[in-house]
C-alpha cells in the first residue's frame, strides 16, 4: 500500500515548538504538509514567551525541504485563535488539519487549588482548543474538508491525583470532540483525540525510567493517520504511549429498570447497575436513547 502522503494539505499546530507538537509537525511536513508552527514558547507552567521555538522548528521543517510558517500567538485568546488559522491562510490559502496540541501544567491538590492554577489551564486546553478551531472551522465547512485532532489525557479520561484543573479540562475535550465529530459529519470534518503518553519537559520528572521507552516520536503516527483523508473515524480517543496504541471509549452497562424506581431498588440492584457485562457503546445521545426507548416503551 502506498505510504500515508499529505501534499496539498496545510496543518496548523498548536504548541509545535517542542515536545509532541515538533514531532507531529516534522513527520507531517516529511509527508509533504505544509504547516503552522504555532508556539507561545512560554514555561512548562504558561509563564513567559518566546518566538524561538516556533522559529526554530520552522528552520528544522525547511532543513528537511519542508514548508512552514511560525507563529507565537497563544491560543488562550479567541484573537489569537485567529490570529493563528490567519497565518495558515496568508501564508498557504488555507487551512486542513487542526491538531490542539498547546498545553501547560499547574498541578495542586484540590484543596490547595486556587483560580490562578485553575483558570490559564482551562484557558490554554480547553477553551483554546475553541479559539483555535472556530475560525478553521468555518474554511473547513466551506470546503467540505477537515480532520481535527485534540489531545486529552488519561489524567482527564482515568483521573490522576493533583491534577483536577488538567484533568476537567482535558475530559472536557473529548467532549468537544464528540460534539464536533457529530457536526462536522455532513461536511466531511472528522475530529479525534488522543490521550498520549511521551517524555518531553512536561513530563520528564514524572515518568522515571520508564520515560526512556515513552519517546514523543511513538505518539506522531497515530496523529498522522488520523490526520489522513483515507482515516474516516470520527468522534473517537486513542490512548497512546510508547508505541502501544489503545482505543478508549465510554461504555454503558445495560443496568436495572424498573418503572417506580425507589432509592432501596438502586441500593438493592447497585451490583446490577454497576455490572459491565453486555455493555454497549453509544455513538452519540440518540444511541443511547433508542437503548432508553427500547426499555421504557412498554
Ligand atoms: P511541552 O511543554 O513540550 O509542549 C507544550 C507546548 O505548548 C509548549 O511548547 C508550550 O510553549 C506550548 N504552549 C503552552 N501554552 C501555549 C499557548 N497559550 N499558546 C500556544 N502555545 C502554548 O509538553 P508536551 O508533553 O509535548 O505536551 C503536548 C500536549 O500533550 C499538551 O496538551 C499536554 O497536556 C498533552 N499531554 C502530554 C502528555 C505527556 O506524557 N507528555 C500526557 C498527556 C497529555
Amino acid at each position: 500500500m502506498a505510504d500515508i502522503g499529505f501534499d496539498g494539505k496545510v496543518a496548523i499546530i498548536t504548541g509545535a515548538g517542542g515536545g509532541l507538537g515538533r514531532c507531529h509537525a516534522l513527520e507531517l511536513a516529511k509527508r509533504g504538509c505544509r504547516i503552522v508552527v504555532n508556539d507561545l514558547g512560554g514555561s512548562v507552567s504558561g509563564e513567559g514567551g518566546s518566538e524561538g521555538p516556533a522559529h526554530d522548528v520552522v528552520r528544522e521543517i525547511e532543513a528537511l525541504g519542508g514548508e512552514a510558517v511560525a507563529d507565537a500567538s497563544s491560543v488562550a485568546t479567541p484573537e489569537g485563535g485567529e490570529a493563528i488559522v490567519q497565518a495558515a491562510l496568508d501564508a498557504f490559502g488555507t487551512v486542513d488539519i487542526v491538531i490542539n496540541n498547546a498545553g501547560i501544567l499547574r498541578d495542586k491538590s484540590f484543596h490547595n487549588m486556587t483560580p490562578d492554577l485553575l483558570e490559564p489551564v482551562l484557558d490554554v486546553h480547553l477553551k483554546g482548543a475553541f479559539y483555535v478551531t472556530q475560525p478553521a472551522w468555518k474554511v473547513m465547512r466551506e470546503k467540505n474538508y477537515g480532520r481535527v485532532i485534540n489531545t486529552a489525557s488519561n489524567a482527564g479520561i482515568l483521573g490522576n491525583f493533583g491534577q483536577a484543573n488538567y484533568g476537567a479540562a482535558k475530559m472536557g475535550l473529548w467532549g468537544f470532540t464528540k460534539v464536533l465529530a457529530q457536526e462536522g459529519a455532513k461536511h466531511n470534518i472528522k475530529a479525534n483525540a488522543i490521550a498520549p503518553v511521551a517524555k518531553t519537559r512536561m513530563t520528564e520528572q514524572l515518568l522515571g525510567p520508564l520515560g526512556d521507552k515513552l519517546e514523543p516520536e511513538l505518539v506522531t503516527p497515530v496523529v498522522v493517520w488520523l490526520a489522513h483523508e483515507d482515516c474516516d473515524v470520527t468522534g473517537e480517543a486513542y490512548s497512546i504511549a510508547g508505541g502501544q496504541v489503545s482505543r478508549f471509549f465510554v461504555g454503558r452497562t445495560p443496568g436495572y429498570y424498573k418503572h417506580d424506581l425507589t432509592a432501596e431498588d438502586v441500593r438493592d440492584h447497585f451490583a446490577e447497575i454497576r455490572a459491565e457485562d453486555g455493555y454497549s457503546v453509544p455513538g452519540g445521545i440518540n444511541d443511547e436513547l433508542r437503548l432508553l426507548l427500547d426499555v421504557l416503551k412498554d
